[in-house]
């Protein structure tokens, strides 16, 4: 359904009777996107199409106006528009292959990838830096409350069997890899006390490598729904390392999940790629650069813990099932991680915590 409309929106925009569908990519946020092609004049065009958004497209484009003032490596917009229950925006596409994409595709670090991510993270901490400003939660383009409040409701859903949700143990203690912790209860209320930083920066909102775009002759930044004034950037800095952490786990990452004793269980091991730590490394270094403290730290770790919690909603999404155990065990452990060992190399993360 989405694809006609898009088919119509692109071609009377473009009034070209040669555009190709290229290749459809589902988004995130419930989000279409078709690649259309005019091979002869060698232009392409994204259009996006969302039915009932989280937000709207047509405030993802005033966050990109806004954006577009600090960063020059954005598509331009060229429409936006409403059919029906469905929101279209129409820009132009300078490439096909996402940041992501690009590193799945290689088997060995690419170094053209890591000079891209590093030139990506290091043109938003330049913008970080000259944007600093007093920080106010109530205008943050990316809410805390909202997404802890989503992300717990989906963890508390977990089904540990047929019939019987995670909800029901979020009082028991875990025991991970043979070292106890807290509670999910104490967990989750640990994340409940993330402080404002102390100042709000400018930001894309969603610095992610599913989210840069490889052109030929450099990279441009997508998906502007959390872009804006008053992001926080130990947030930001917890996306440029975090995701790196679960989204490589490989084939052999395996785990049991279990309720023995009055206690949640969690046996796993690691398929991580090294290789991919020094992507990770480019965020470690960010942390140095912003003079962050030992608070900052703690706090970005629950970050960190939160969006590794987060990450668990899209597992069915993407057949990786098997992956849950893993993921909720770095979520534990990074949330209970102690001030000095931010940004746990995920291999190593062995840190106890009584
Ligand atoms: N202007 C564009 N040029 C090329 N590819 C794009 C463009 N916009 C979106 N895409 C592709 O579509 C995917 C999803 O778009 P995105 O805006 O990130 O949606 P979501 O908010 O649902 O994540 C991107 O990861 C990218 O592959
Ligand atoms: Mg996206």
């Amino acid at each position: 359904m989405s694809q006609k409309i898009a088919h119509k929106l692109v071609t009377k925009l473009t009034s070209s009777d040669r555009l190709q569908l290229l290749s459809v990519h589902s988004g995130s946020s419930n989000s279409k996107v078709y690649i259309y092609g005019d091979t002869q004049k060698e232009v392409f065009y994204a259009v996006k199409c969302v039915k009932d958004p989280r937000l709207s497209l047509f405030d993802e484009y005033a966050r990109y106006l806004t954006l577009s003032k600090y960063y020059k490596n954005l598509p331009e917009v060229l429409n936006v528009q409403k059919v029906g229950n469905y929101e279209i925006m129409i820009s132009n596409a300078y490439g096909t292959e996402t940041l992501h994409r690009l590193i799945c595709s290689k088997p060995k670090t690419c170094s053209k990838c890591l000079s891209i991510w590093s030139d990506v993270v290091f043109s938003l901490v330049d913008v970080w830096e000259q944007t600093k400003h007093n920080y106010l939660s109530e205008e943050s383009p990316r809410p805390y409350k909202p997404r802890l409040e989503r992300i717990t409701k989906g963890v508390k859903e977990i089904k540990i069997s047929d019939n019987i949700k995670l909800e029901n143990y979020f009082n028991l203690p875990l025991k991970i890899n043979g070292v106890i912790y807290p509670s999910l209860e104490e967990c989750f209320s640990r994340l409940e006390r993330v402080d404002a930083p102390s100042f709000g920066v400018l930001c894309h909102g969603d610095p992610q490598p599913s989210n840069v775009v490889v052109s030929g002759n450099g990279w441009y930044l997508v998906d502007w729904e959390w872009s804006g004034f008053h992001n926080d950037w130990r947030q930001m800095l917890s996306h440029m390392y975090g995701w790196w952490s679960y989204r490589y786990f490989s084939a052999e990452t395996l785990g049991e999940m279990k309720i023995e004793f009055g206690r949640i269980i969690i046996n796993h091991n690691y398929g991580f790629n090294n290789e991919i730590q020094n992507y990770q490394k480019v965020a470690v270094e960010v942390f140095t650069r912003m003079n962050g403290t030992w608070k900052d730290i703690q706090d970005i770790n629950k970050y960190l813990g939160l969006l590794y919690f987060g990450e668990i909603r899209f597992l069915d999404y993407w057949n990786k099932q098997k992956l849950m155990p893993a993921i909720i065990a770095e979520a534990v452990k990074t949330t209970f991680g102690n001030a000095g060992q931010p940004f746990q190399y995920i291999d190593k993360s062995y840190h106890t915590y009584v």
